[in-house]
């Protein structure tokens, strides 16, 4: 019996081990405890799933009055964007904190796609309401921009960059408590219900950057695919090529669940073990937008979708990084649907890159960075703009220079 256990517990810690070599650059975002793998590569030697508390079901959002009245709360900060604010899931929430006695106050002057100055103006509307608890309905923009309110409403004598990831910001460690936050996703994509993360564009370097702390993490996710119904055929796109999900079917509420809860998911995945060089590169995109305006998306300033600055670079990134982990590459075209069973392993990169081009293709995606307003003389300022992302590029399967950066970014300008 003891032998069996002690063989089981060898089988476990080898299966971990190679985990851990498969992904040398591998590291999760809050901790990085360096060990030597026996590639002799500095890789982590452990890992920890850091995660908020997640409900999932059709209709679980009008329990957060419930909830709200078990954690004590007596001042709740609502937080939602305008479009939102007129739409059921806003509603549902609205009518269960009246339901349940629940005094609040309601933001919706969230930007979709944060900045720094639209962060200030939430934090400045939760340091005045001196809330005891925060509920944030909707995508990635909403959940973000709460976790930031919450955060420098709790911590008040904080300046804004101290919290901001390094080199941009001091990285700071959060030390003092946040008040709860109950996170309602209403996109299908970011994950933000489940991380320690919330993103957003600092304008003065036009670049966008973020706050990485497990503080932040929302104390719980209520998970609803109900609120998925009501999402406009290109934010559903956009929003889910975060994390490269199937989007098909918008009246197909199965579908649309499994990608709501796949989402959070995703989320559980990437808030810990990061994310890497298509993200680096996403900020700068977005960042640097020019005239570009989303389809389907209700605002009135120009705006490259977050999703959409992700996976434009997908076919050249893992093209570029298949080099190290070949299989790897080609168990997810194989994922994405390519018939894999006479490729070549040298060929794992191209054939997951057309795979990605075909995929983006069929779902009416823009023709590369050109076809979003960049041309080859943005370049400098696009490699310029990654090149601070070392939180997350370091992250990559393989290192980059910037000459690596400037070619990834040209073979991005056109897909098809
Ligand atoms: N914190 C994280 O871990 C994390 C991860 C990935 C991305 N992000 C950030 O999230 C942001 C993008 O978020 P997003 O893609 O979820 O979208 P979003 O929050 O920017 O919303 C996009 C648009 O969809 C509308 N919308 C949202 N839900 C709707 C619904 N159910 N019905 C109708 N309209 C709806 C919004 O009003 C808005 O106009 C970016 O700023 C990105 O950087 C954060
Ligand atoms: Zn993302």
């Amino acid at each position: 019996m003891a032998a069996a256990a002690r063989a089981r517990v060898a089988h476990l810690l080898r299966q971990l081990q190679r985990a851990a070599c498969q992904c040398p650059t591998h590291s999760h975002t809050y901790s990085q405890a360096p060990g030597l793998s026996p590639s002799g590569k500095t890789t982590d030697y452990a890992f920890e799933m850091a995660v908020s508390s997640i409900r999932y079901g059709a209709g679980v959002t009008k329990e957060v009055g419930m909830d709200l009245q078990n954690m004590g709360a007596k001042n709740v900060c609502l937080m939602t964007d305008k479009n939102l604010s007129q739409l059921p899931p806003v509603k549902v929430v609205m009518d269960s904190l009246v339901k349940n006695g629940i005094n609040f106050q309601l933001y919706d002057n969230v930007r979709v796609e944060p900045t720094d100055t639209s962060f200030m103006d939430a934090i400045e509307f939760a340091k005045k309401g001196a809330f005891d608890a925060y509920v944030a309905v909707g995508g990635g923009s909403t959940m973000d921009t709460c976790k930031a309110a919450n955060l420098y409403a709790s911590s008040p004598q904080s300046e804004f960059l101290d919290y901001v990831n390094a080199p941009i910001g001091k990285g700071k460690p959060v030390s003092g408590p946040l008040k709860p936050l109950i996170a309602v996703p209403t996109t299908s994509g970011t994950g933000s219900e489940t991380t320690g993360v919330a993103i957003f564009d600092y304008e003065h370097l036009k670049v966008k950057t973020g706050i990485a702390s497990r503080a932040i993490k929302p104390t719980l996710g209520l998970v609803d695919p109900l609120h998925t119904l009501h999402l406009p055929g290109q934010v559903v796109a956009n929003s889910g090529f975060d994390v490269l999900w199937a989007v098909r079917n918008p009246d197909d509420l199965e579908a649309r669940s499994n990608m709501h809860l796949a989402s959070a998911f995703a989320g559980i995945g990437f808030g810990n073990a990061g994310v890497h060089l298509c993200h680096g590169m996403s900020y700068p995109i977005s960042g640097l937008v020019k005239t570009y305006k989303a389809k389907d998306y209700n605002v009135d300033h120009p705006l490259v979708p977050h999703g959409l600055s992700v996976v434009l670079t997908s076919p050249a990134v893992f093209t570029f990084t298949a080099k190290m982990f070949p299989e790897r590459h080609l168990e997810t075209a194989e994922i994405l649907g390519a018939d894999t069973r006479t490729t070549k392993i040298q060929d794992a990169g191209p054939v997951l890159a057309d795979t990605l081009r075909k995929f983006l293709f069929d779902l009416n995606v823009d023709d590369g960075l050109a076809a979003i307003g960049y041309s080859k003389a943005d370049i400098p300022a696009l490699v310029k703009g990654t090149l601070p992302q070392e939180r997350v590029t370091k992250l990559a399967p393989r290192p980059q220079s910037e000459e690596d950066l400037s070619a990834l970014f040209e073979a991005s300008m056109k897909l098809y």
